[in-house]
């Protein structure tokens, strides 16, 4: 695999960053519930601390775990939650932040568990959303961009644990075999 050509300039991502914020700040409403921003590790770590910066509201941040790329799998293996759900969730307003949106295992997994925990809402935010029906398909409160369906890195995703600290998004593309 090699990484290849830039398909979200480190520039769009910054410019968009400031503008999701202020979306999800007005969709908190005037009077938030003592907000926390729960972010899916470790791909939503560099947009998570981006976005955090531009949330004018006090806000709490948490963080869960959650697997479904294991190694050098290019394509959902099932989103497999490590460990626990932060637990101190209830009367809370979450907002669920992941890096992408491709099969929808992730958010929906999330989701699912979610009401156990009784927050008193809960909005999700990607940065990045495939352009594929199973993406497209799960319900999701802010895209930061929509992408043609190929596998990505940088900007916090990675391939085999590589590439994360690349500044932009990149596609990587298979080398080929001799
Ligand atoms: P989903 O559960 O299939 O929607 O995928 C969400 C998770 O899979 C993301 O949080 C990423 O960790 C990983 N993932 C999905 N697509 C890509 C990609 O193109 N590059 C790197 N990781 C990806
Ligand atoms: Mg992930």
């Amino acid at each position: 695999m090699r990484v290849e050509r830039v398909v979200v300039s480190a520039e769009e991502i910054a410019a968009r960053i400031p503008v999701l914020a202020r979306d999800i700040a007005e969709g908190l409403g005037a009077e938030p519930r003592d907000p926390v921003l729960v972010a899916v590790m470790t791909g939503a770590l560099i947009f998570a601390a981006d976005l955090v910066r531009h949330l004018p509201v006090p806000l709490r941040l948490s963080l869960a775990t959650v697997s479904s790329y294991p190694g050098t799998a290019t394509s959902s293996q099932g989103a497999r939650l490590k460990g626990e759900l932060p637990q101190d969730l209830a009367g809370r307003d979450v907002i669920l932040v992941d890096d992408i949106l491709d099969s929808g295992r992730t958010l929906r997994l999330v989701q699912a568990r979610m009401p156990e925990l009784e927050p008193a809402s809960l909005r999700t935010c990607v940065l990045l959303r495939k352009r594929i029906p199973s993406a497209l398909e799960t319900p999701c409160d802010h895209i930061g961009f929509d992408i043609p369906d190929v596998f990505v890195v940088g900007y916090g995703l990675d391939y085999d644990g590589y590439y994360r600290n690349l500044p932009a998004v990149h596609a990587m593309v298979p080398t080929a075999t001799a």
